[in-house]
């Protein structure tokens, strides 16, 4: 088996020009691999601490660097609970999750090349399973909240391929829609710059009004709301959250846990609307746990910042029934092995899987990808189908689409 044989780690830039650390894992027998790591804008209060860059750096190629050098870099599982051990911490805070989650994925990464088998297969191991089937894309067409200047309270507005089309039909058809929404935006006025995940970033819109300008694209296209083309929203409540109230600015509503659960039974009445994420901020479990109740037939009432990829924290949740779905995203948790771990736990209940990306993503990693079928996610979420960071991960599926066709 090889060894690790030398980490080291550098500066880099994210999508949104920010630094970031990119970490190489070598191997004893020549294999190796880089990851770098990404880093989100609206972020839960509960994922792995992101330490400062320069501090991350130092961490990675001094401590770590010399407690896994000449490690099983096979012994995926091993590796991270060094990781874990040396940190000690609940929330990765004395290593930092950055450092950590970019050996332990650079790790898995260089192993997928000694192996010299696709990342993806190599994940599936792992994870223990060799029946690969593909995400259905959920692409963010419209930004608004934390990733873009508008005044939209919303994050993020999604069209969702039905579940009938392969990947090829399901990419056309967003690219299509894309497209048509850009033309739809500039006969209507209105400018058509991006946010973080390349979504439109129309300036004076309010949400129904989001929702109107995409279902126009969608029918141009001539695709059927409701049959090809389904509605998913990321709400991001904690972005919209004062003290006491959640704040729809652009609308002047100012709304209790029940005026926001009322505002959301409008616009699923008016919309085909298949997907929530964070309806509601992480610490209102009141809301969660009602909303489940009245929609989780028809809904998915998908967790992120309520969950942040981390089990204990789920584990509450199904409990207390707040969530029928999950994000993952492993930098919310740090290493890949507590990233599979989750994923496991969500499947055993029957949750759905959505593997995503973050606003400042890698520039061109696709290691989000090959995980979303190594564990047959039900979903992944990498924004639109436009800018470099965005398209890299959807062109790798295309990749692997083609690969096992
Ligand atoms: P973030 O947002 O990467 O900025 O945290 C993504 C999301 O909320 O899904
Ligand atoms: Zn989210």
């Amino acid at each position: 088996m090889p060894k690790i044989s030398k980490i080291t780690c550098h500066k880099t830039l994210n999508s949104r020009g920010d630094w970031t650390i990119e970490t190489k894992v070598l191997l004893s027998d020549g294999s190796e691999a880089v990851y770098d790591v990404p880093e989100g804008a609206s972020k839960g209060e509960n994922e792995a601490v992101y330490i400062p860059v320069e501090k991350a750096i130092d961490v990675v190629s001094s401590v770590i660097n010399e407690a896994l050098n000449g490690e099983d870099a096979y012994d995926q599982s091993k590796i991270d609970h060094i990781l874990i051990e040396m940190d000690g911490t609940e929330n990765k805070g004395h290593l930092g999750g950055n450092s950590i989650l970019s050996v332990s994925l650079a790790c898995a990464k260089a192993s997928a090349v000694s192996n010299k088998i696709p990342l993806y297969k190599y994940l599936g191991n792992i994870f223990g399973n060799d029946t690969f089937s593909f995400p259905t894309p959920l692409f963010n067409i419209i930004n608004g909240g934390k990733h873009a200047t508008n005044n939209l309270s919303f994050q993020e507005f999604m069209v969702i391929p039905a579940k009938k089309y392969n990947f090829n039909d399901a990419y056309e058809a967003g690219v299509k829609i894309y497209h048509a929404l850009e033309k739809v935006l500039r006969k209507k006025g209105y400018e058509t710059e991006v946010g973080d995940e390349g979504g439109f970033a129309p300036e004076n819109i309010t949400i129904p009004i989001a929702f109107s300008l995409i279902k126009e694209a969608i029918l141009s296209c001539k695709l059927e709301i409701g049959e090809d083309i389904f509605l998913g929203n990321d709400a991001a409540a904690g972005s919209f959250r004062k003290p006491g109230s959640y704040f729809i600015k652009e609308e002047n509503l100012n709304l209790s846990t029940k005026g926001l659960i009322s505002y959301y039974e409008v616009l699923l009445e008016k919309n085909e609307l298949i997907y929530l994420e964070d309806p509601f901020y992480e610490n209102d479990f009141e809301g969660w746990a009602e909303f489940m109740k009245l929609k989780s037939d028809k809904l998915l009432i998908v967790g992120d910042d309520l969950v942040v990829t981390n089990t204990k924290i789920l584990k509450r949740a199904i409990e207390k029934k707040l969530l029928n779905a999950v994000i993952v995203k492993p930098n919310q948790v740090g290493t890949l092995t507590e990233t599979l771990e989750f994923i496991k736990l969500a499947k055993s209940f029957g949750l759905s899987v959505i593997i995503s990306h973050r606003s400042g993503d890698n520039a061109s990693d696709t290691f989000i990808s090959d995980l979303s079928v190594a564990v047959n996610a039900d979903f992944l979420k990498s924004g639109a189908p436009s800018r470099g960071e965005r398209v890299a991960k959807y062109n790798r599926l295309y990749e692997i689409f083609l690969e096992m066709k």
